[in-house]
């Protein structure tokens, strides 16, 4: 079977990635946002999976907004980069395992989550940015082939926060059935509170952030019962990004160990948040 061993909920600012490629990470405004991280960097080095699950949502520049599934997953061998419009960030192209994305597509549209398919994907700062957040030096490759799944968070209506939840559940069975013995990573990504545009552009919801952050680990079902407008509401246009933690919640153990958690505002507009779960049995 395929073992989730750990999971990484991190945000995916995209000057978190642009403050690292400029060598600014030891800047003022940043270096309380990196040595914050460095806990976790040092523990996911010591723990590299065989293959990595990546929930992210593309942000209309892998995919353009005349189609936007509510849930999809790559299947291709390679992801490149994408160009946002400042070049292709300097970090490797993704190397993925069709095989581990063909089981769990097959898997989970037979369990009744009915995903689009990617045979091709440039994957964007929602995904790039936390695999630099997990490793900041990746050379020419990153630690391990890894799996793009999508979601759709940019576009009314997102999928609930209970669905975000049963399919990681799913994904978390579909693991199980893997014919193979791998380990796994997985992350959830986006968030914390943010809103980039409108007479809300600039919050943060330090009380609402602080609650998700201890529920994720502890009790992820009172999350999933939050509605959208709630999510919206409480973290933001954008910050409703965090269903996608559930999801990395849902695949885990109903108990899980919390190895390091960081929280700094702010990160360009957003709440930057990261929480590391070890997902082995003590
Ligand atoms: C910012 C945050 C995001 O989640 C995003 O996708 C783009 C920009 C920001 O805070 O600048
Ligand atoms: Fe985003």
């Amino acid at each position: 079977s395929a073992e989730v061993i750990w999971g990484l909920a991190t945000s995916h600012v995209p000057s978190i990635g642009a403050a690292m490629d400029r060598g600014k990470t030891e800047d003022p405004n940043w270096k309380g946002l990196f040595d914050g991280y460095r806990p976790a960097r040092e523990w996911l080095a010591e723990h590299r999976p065989d293959v990595a699950i990546v929930i992210y949502n593309d942000h209309a520049n892998g995919i353009d907004l005349d189609i936007v599934p509510t849930f999809g997953i790559g299947t291709a061998d390679r992801y490149t980069v994408a160009d946002e419009g400042f070049g292709k960030r300097p970090v490797p192209d993704v190397i993925g395992d069709p095989d581990l994305s063909l089981h769990l597509l097959e898997t989970l549209v037979d369990d009744g989550f009915d995903l689009t398919v990617f045979q091709e994907l440039d994957v964007d700062h929602g995904f790039t940015v936390p695999l630099s957040v997990w490793t900041p030096d990746p050379g020419d490759a990153w630690p391990c082939p890894v799996i793009p799944l999508l979601v759709n968070v940019i576009q009314y209506p997102q999928p609930t926060a209970k669905r975000c939840y049963a399919l990681g559940q799913a994904i978390g069975r579909a693991l199980k059935s893997y014919p193979k013995d791998i380990t796994v990573g997985i992350l959830g990504t986006g968030g914390m509170s943010h809103q980039l545009a409108g007479a809300r552009a600039g919050m943060i919801n330090p009380e609402f952030d602080a609650m998700f952050m201890a529920a994720i680990e502890s009790d992820p079902a009172k999350l999933a019962a939050l509605s959208r407008e709630e999510l919206i509401r409480e973290a933001g246009s954008e910050g409703i990004e965090m269903i996608m933690w559930l999801i990395m919640r849902g695949a885990m153990n109903e108990r899980v160990r919390k190895v390091h958690s960081h929280y700094f505002v702010p990160a360009s507009n957003t709440a930057a948040g990261l929480a590391l779960f070890d997902n082995r049995a003590s």
